[in-house]
């Protein structure tokens, strides 16, 4: 080989080599939509240190409360400040539109999936896809039903159960172990419905003069809870209710609407307990027409965000995390206004 012709070989190997670089580059750099990562150390938080976003698919359950749209104004803002790119799709309540969104993140290769499932069961094909597909799911505030803990990384929310027992342990003291029950169920197949229930079951099964004697679901809603309410009232039950049980403040208040639409007073004729602490809860106790309210935190995006960085850095989360949160009555109510967040 002559001099010449070694230097123009040199010259192609060289270009090739940079060429090659390029290429390695966009792949990941911060431009790219269509991370391929899935997970794996290397990607790192708020767009630092590697320069690359972490893309997260969020399927959130809807807009059915102003605890759920607390919760999603928790989630979009803590993406927001850390950088990370939350492609947000809403369900609408609705099992099947949750399906598709975690399909579609799958299939745009996203570095986590976070899901608030609407209902307990039916996740388990979706989730094993997910897992062949090795991307981190974060499950937020409602759990799945499954044996095989390895489809999720971990379940950050409430401990619904507790929520139902703190009620019924409220309602005894406050009537004294006497009370003619209806209970406003949230979403049917709901894991906060299924465990509110049953947490307050627990309770007052323990003492012989608390009855629920109607129980329907008014899927969380304020427009359900009154239009539940309203029917009960009419039922040949009606007249002897004396106390309202809520899976949530937004049902408990349209109850009042209705309790007061016919002629009774809530808070006083009716006592009211409910699940949530939401801000116009407060201003009912304040009112009068609500007695208590039961914390359900919404504010977790800082923990879910922390799980997030936590699942992409490769390291191990603890399968469970729960919040922190207390129990509120009118005595409490004027005080605690101010300080609510949501
Ligand atoms: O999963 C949490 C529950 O869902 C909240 O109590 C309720 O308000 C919401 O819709």
């Amino acid at each position: 080989m002559t001099t010449a012709s070694r230097w123009a070989l040199a010259a192609v190997m060289l270009l090739a080599m940079i060429g090659c670089e390029r290429e390695q580059t966009n792949q990941s750099g911060s431009g790219s939509t269509t991370a391929p990562t899935t997970g794996a150390a290397g990607v790192e938080g708020g767009g630092s240190g590697t320069g690359k976003k972490i893309v997260v698919g969020y399927s959130q359950i809807g807009a059915e409360s102003a605890w759920r749209t607390a919760n999603t104004e928790s989630i979009k803002s803590e993406a927001e400040k850390r950088g990370v790119e939350l492609r947000f799709a809403d369900a609408q309540q609705r099992q099947e539109n949750q399906i598709k969104a975690l399909r579609s993140f799958l299939q745009q290769r996203v570095d986590v999936i976070m899901l608030s499932p609407v209902v307990e069961t039916g996740w388990e094909p979706v989730l094993r896809e997910i897992k062949a597909a090795n991307i981190p799911v974060i499950l937020s505030d409602r759990r799945v039903a499954t044996s095989d803990e390895s489809l999720y990384a971990t379940f950050i929310g409430s401990d619904f159960v507790e929520e139902g027992r703190r009620a019924g342990k409220w309602l005894a003291e406050k009537t004294k172990g006497q009370a003619v029950i209806a209970e406003l169920q949230g979403t049917v197949g709901s894991a906060p419905a299924n465990d509110r229930k049953k947490g307050f079951e627990e309770i007052i099964s323990k003492h012989p003069g608390m009855k629920i004697v109607k129980s329907q679901s008014g899927d969380f809603t304020r427009a359900g809870g009154k239009q539940v309410m309203e029917a009960f009232l009419k039922s040949p039950e009606g007249s002897s209710i004396n106390a309202v049980y809520g899976h949530n403040d937004d049902m408990a208040l349209g109850a009042i609407q209705a309790i007061e639409e016919a002629g009774r007073k809530p808070g006083t004729e009716i006592v009211i307990v409910s699940i949530d602490g939401v801000r116009e809860a407060f201003e009912a106790m304040v009112a009068g027409k609500l007695n208590c309210t039961v914390e359900c935190n919404p504010l977790i995006g800082p923990q879910l965000f922390d799980a997030v960085e936590a699942v992409v850095a490769g390291k191990t989360v603890p399968k469970r995390i729960t919040v922190e949160e207390g129990v509120f009555d009118q005595s409490q109510a004027k005080a605690a206004l101010p300080n609510r967040k949501y």
